[in-house]
C-alpha cells in the first residue's frame, strides 16, 4: 500500500482528483468505480474544475458506482444516482449511457446485482476504484462481518451507517435499511484502488483497515489483500496510524 498523508482535506481531494485525471489521461476509455458520501465531494469539484479549465475529458470514460439504497427512485434527493448527477455527471462531458448506478427499486434485486457484475465484465473490468470508509470500517456498503469473496449483493445497513448518513435525509427514519452494493470480491478484482479518508472520526476505521489484521469485522482491511492500493488521507484521519511500512 502507498500511503499519503496530506495537510488538510482540500489537499486530499486535489491529490485524489490528480490520480483519477492521470488514469483518464493514460487510458481515455478507462472504467471507474466511484463513491458517494461526504468524502469525495472535493475530488468531484476538482475534477469538474479540471474539465472546465484544463480540458480534461470524460467523453469515453465509463463509470460504475459502488452502491445505491434499496427503495429510492433515481430522482430521490437521497439517492446516489441523484448525488452523482448533481455533484459530478452534469458538470462534465461524460456520456450518460456510460454511467452505471445500481437500481434499488426493481422487483428482482438479486438479478439487478448479477446484471451489474455482468456489465462490469462487459466493460472490461474496473481500472480504478475510488473508495471512502465508514466509521465501522465498511467500504461501499459492505458492512461487517464481510465476506471477502462476495460480489454485488443486497446488504442490510448497520445502524451506525444509517446514523452517519441521516444528514442526507430529513430524519434517521427516512434512511433506507438496505442497499445494493458491490462486494469485496468486486473491489479486489479492480486493477487499482484509491482509498480516501478525512477527519478524526475516520481515524480508527482507517487505522484498522490498513494496519490491523485482515478481519471480517473491518471490511476495509480486505484492501491489504490487493496488490495496488493507494491511500490518501488528511492528518486528522492519519492521527492514530503507527506508520510502519505499507
Ligand atoms: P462519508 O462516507 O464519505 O460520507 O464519510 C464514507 C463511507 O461510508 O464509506
Amino acid at each position: 500500500m502507498r500511503v499519503t498523508i496530506t495537510s488538510n482535506v482540500h489537499e486530499m481531494s486535489v491529490q485524489a482528483a490528480q490520480m483519477v485525471r492521470d488514469e483518464v489521461r493514460r487510458k481515455p476509455n478507462a472504467t471507474l468505480l466511484l463513491p458517494t458520501g461526504g468524502t469525495p465531494l472535493g475530488m468531484y469539484r476538482e475534477l469538474t474544475r479540471m474539465h472546465s479549465q484544463e480540458g480534461l475529458t470524460f467523453a469515453e470514460v465509463t463509470t460504475f458506482n459502488l452502491d445505491e439504497y434499496v427503495g429510492l427512485p433515481p430522482g430521490h434527493p437521497g439517492s446516489y444516482r441523484r448525488y452523482m448527477e448533481e455533484n459530478f455527471f452534469r458538470h462534465i462531458d461524460i456520456d450518460p449511457a456510460n454511467t452505471h448506478v445500481l437500481d434499488g427499486t426493481g422487483s428482482n434485486l438479486e438479478k439487478a446485482c448479477l446484471d451489474y457484475e455482468q456489465r462490469i465484465r462487459e466493460a472490461g473490468g474496473i481500472d480504478l476504484a475510488v473508495l471512502g470508509i465508514g466509521h465501522n470500517g465498511h467500504v461501499a456498503f459492505v458492512e461487517p462481518p464481510a465476506a471477502v469473496r462476495a460480489w454485488t449483493h443486497v446488504a442490510a445497513l448497520a445502524r451506525s451507517t444509517r446514523e452517519a448518513n441521516a444528514r442526507f435525509f430529513h430524519s434517521l427514519a427516512d434512511v433506507p435499511r438496505a442497499a445494493l452494493t458491490v462486494g469485496l470480491g468486486t473491489i479486489l478484482g479492480c486493477r487499482r484502488v484509491l482509498l480516501l479518508a478525512s477527519g478524526i472520526e475516520k481515524a480508527d476505521a482507517v487505522t484498522r483497515a490498513i494496519e490491523g489484521p485482515v478481519h471480517a469485522m473491518c471490511p476495509g482491511s480486505a484492501l491489504q489483500l490487493h496488490p495496488d492500493v493507494t491511500v490518501i488521507m488528511d492528518q486528522a484521519a492519519a492521527s492514530r496510524l503507527q506508520l510502519r511500512e505499507h
